[in-house]
């Protein structure tokens, strides 16, 4: 673990603009500054860097965070990982310290097998920059291929030699242990290797020799995995080999070519998604750099919503031949249920964009690219439709495939745009197209279940019984979370800007006298929540206490810092979206009839009222779901549930008393 006052160092000398400015082009705009936000697509800037208060938010996707929040979500790194990368920045020491054997051993794990990449990577490249064989090979095979030597080395492309221990004992000797070179794939190990004993050199040989090799890189730039190409046209060898899933390499994560391309993603507001490692490297010669592949695997949710920090506007590049096939599949259902915007663009023949770059000039490669892209739904509605013209049980059919893929949408606007556009299309009624959108996203929504996939709404689609039924309990379940919103929100508020407080309350002791008490108003908060059992709705707003609760266990009264220098990104984000904020706040205080700068001095009634209001609206609730009871109880029961309601009702009008006797000046 890192100790907490190289945390606090770190946290200090990373400030807030230095740490976003490295990533994006901050402009001055008052006490803040102000840039495009990296994590949504968009022309116009929204997103805000307060250097006063240390924290960055964008007004348009509502990402907030600190600097260390910041290096998290940008480069996709845990917080340890983060609190180092902004230690080293800034040149601060990190001794690590207290953490048990065992995480340290996964983490110099984790740190050697990077280094072994790091290692791997120089070495293909100049074994086949400086080796006979790796020249005329390796290096042939890419120049054969038509690419110029700047690409080459942006791509960091190398060559592994046909000796099969070539690379390993080249390793061994400059000092890797044989045990990272097979937990990290870059060798494979052997059969007569006995397991639990140490791995030595003999046990391990290489996995890529003959091999031209492809780094593949994380969000942060460093070499994770390799996909190595073979040269040999036989059928019955791999085309490409690629890392097997390790500790540092997450297939389902990593995108080939996100490294490279993030800042052309963002700045064209578009990202391009091709099948292979040479596809991404051909459009990069061709100028384009908004483009990623997600090599070897299918796409997964992971990955696109990595793209989608950047751009929300996909265009998928598919081979002539297998497009019809290729475009149902599982990545567009996902695109569209992420919310992305899903184009579609075919090569002609059998090209892909490597091999039809290469037939065209520059120009004409990009025009064609931006003559030829094809909004996906439209493409599908109308190829479905010439298809199914004279079949109308095939049509049935083609019609319901089209409403599951427009079910998908989650934007409302977006979406009756598409009912509208694809019954144009497909010349049906648009409000039956409507009708059926409705019945599966009602279906899809009443499982509370937005994540569902195609296949699942399929089986659904026929089955839509009581649905409406059941779309109402959800709804009524998130407005009751809603709810208590405000008061939560408040009375974490004060106990985190105004904990310490000290305030006079009347208590009664147990000869039942009455005598003033002073306490902490955090303290008086907890204990009337907990007096009556009361736990808050919203789930965030019960870590942010429970987060309190456990500091103060441990004799610590957490401040303001504390929680925005939180860990959960939940915690720091909620304090910083909602406490941080003098603006909300001041806006909020007036709706009780607070003024802003009379808070402290007003500070127990302003607490009061919010616990009074809270306990309010929880025994109208309480008495609400008895009445509810009452309607389906057994008679035998109907006394009781009653006597509950009078004495819930009784404790609500005392409530109310003592909510109506607190004047706030
Ligand atoms: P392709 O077979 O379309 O290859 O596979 P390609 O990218 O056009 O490669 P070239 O142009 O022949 O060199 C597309 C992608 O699928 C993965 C690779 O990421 C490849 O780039 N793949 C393919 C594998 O992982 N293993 C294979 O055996 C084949
Ligand atoms: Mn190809």
């Amino acid at each position: 673990m890192i100790p907490k006052e190289t945390i606090n160092k770190i946290f200090e000398a990373a400030r807030v603009e230095e740490v976003v400015g490295d990533f994006i082009t901050l402009k001055k705009r008052g006490v803040n500054l102000l840039g495009l936000c990296p994590f949504h697509g968009e022309k116009t800037p929204s997103f805000t860097v307060s250097p006063v208060k240390g924290i960055y938010k964008c007004f348009g996707c509502g990402k907030a965070g600190n600097s260390v929040n910041f290096i998290m979500d940008h480069l996709q790194l845990t917080y340890p990982e983060a609190l180092k990368w902004l230690a080293k920045k800034y040149s601060i020491e990190v001794v690590e310290k207290e953490i048990t054997p065992e995480e340290k051993e996964k983490q110099t794990e984790r740190d050697s097998m990077l280094i072994v990449m790091q290692y791997a990577q120089r070495y293909f490249s100049e074994n086949m920059h400086t080796t006979d064989e790796g020249k005329s090979i390796g290096l042939g095979y890419f120049v054969e291929r038509g690419l110029s030597n700047n690409i080459i080395e942006k791509f960091q492309l190398g060559y592994s030699s046909q000796e099969r221990r070539a690379f390993t004992e080249a390793a061994v000797k400059a000092g890797y242990q044989p045990k990272y070179l097979a937990s990290t794939g870059m060798s494979i190990l052997s059969n007569n290797h006995v397991e639990g004993t140490e791995i030595t050199v003999k046990d391990v040989f290489d996995r890529y020799a003959g091999r031209v090799m492809f780094p593949i890189q994380d969000d942060g730039g460093r070499v994770v995995a390799f996909g190595g190409r073979t040269l040999s046209s036989d059928k019955k060898v791999a085309k490409y080999i690629n890392s097997p899933e390790t500790d540092i390499y997450n297939k389902s994560k990593i995108l080939y070519g996100l490294w490279l391309g993030k800042k052309s993603i963002q700045q064209t507001d578009l990202c391009y998604l091709v099948e292979g490692y040479m596809d991404v490297i051909a459009m990069h010669q061709a100028g384009i750099e908004n483009v990623v592949a997600s090599s070897g695997t299918s796409l997964t949710i992971e990955q696109i919503k990595s793209i989608h920090r950047f751009t929300k506007n996909i265009v998928v590049l598919y081979d002539g031949d297998e497009a019809g096939q290729k475009a149902s599949n599982r990545a567009i259902p996902l695109l569209l249920e992420e919310g992305m915007n899903v184009k579609l663009l075919m090569f002609p023949d059998n090209d892909d964009p490597d091999s039809f770059s290469r037939k065209v000039t520059i120009e004409e490669f990009k025009n064609y690219l931006e003559k030829n892209v094809q909004d996906f739904l439209l493409f599908k509605a109308k190829k479905l439709n010439v298809e199914t013209k004279n079949d109308p049980i095939k049509r049935a059919g083609v019609i319901k495939d089209i409403v599951e893929s427009i079910a998908l949408i989650p934007d409302n606007i977006i979406r009756s745009i598409y009912v509208k556009d694809c019954a144009n299309v497909m010349e049906i009624e648009e409000s039956i197209l409507q009708m059926e959108v409705n019945k599966i996203r009602r279906k899809a929504g009443s499982k509370g279940n937005t994540g569902t996939s195609a296949q699942d709404q399929s089986q659904t689609f026929n089955e839509n019984k009581n649905v409406f039924t059941e779309d109402l309990t959800q709804e009524k379940e998130e407005k009751e979370i809603l709810k208590f919103d405000n008061e939560e929100k408040e009375l974490l508020r004060i106990m985190i800007t105004h904990g310490n407080v000290l305030i006079n309350i009347d208590a009664e002791d147990s000869e039942n006298e009455d005598h003033s008490l002073e306490i902490a108003v955090a303290e008086y908060i907890l204990f009337e929540l907990w007096r009556d059992e009361i736990v808050f709705e919203n789930p965030i707003h019960q870590t942010v206490l429970d987060e309190y609760i456990s500091e103060l266990a441990n004799q610590r009264l957490p401040d303001l810092q504390h929680f925005s220098n939180s860990q959960n990104p939940l915690i720091s984000t909620f304090v910083i979206n909602h406490i941080h904020s003098n603006h909300e706040l001041s806006v909020r205080w007036k709706s009780f009839g607070v003024l802003v700068s009379t808070e402290v001095s007003n500070i127990k009634k302003g607490t009061q009222h919010l616990l009074f209001s809270l306990k309010e609206k929880k025994l109208n609730q309480y008495i609400l779901e008895k009445q509810d009871l009452l309607k389906t109880s057994a008679d035998e029961e109907t006394q009781g549930i009653l006597r509950d309601i009078l004495h819930l009702t009784t404790l609500k009008s005392r409530v109310n008393k003592l909510l109506g006797r607190i004047v706030i000046k």
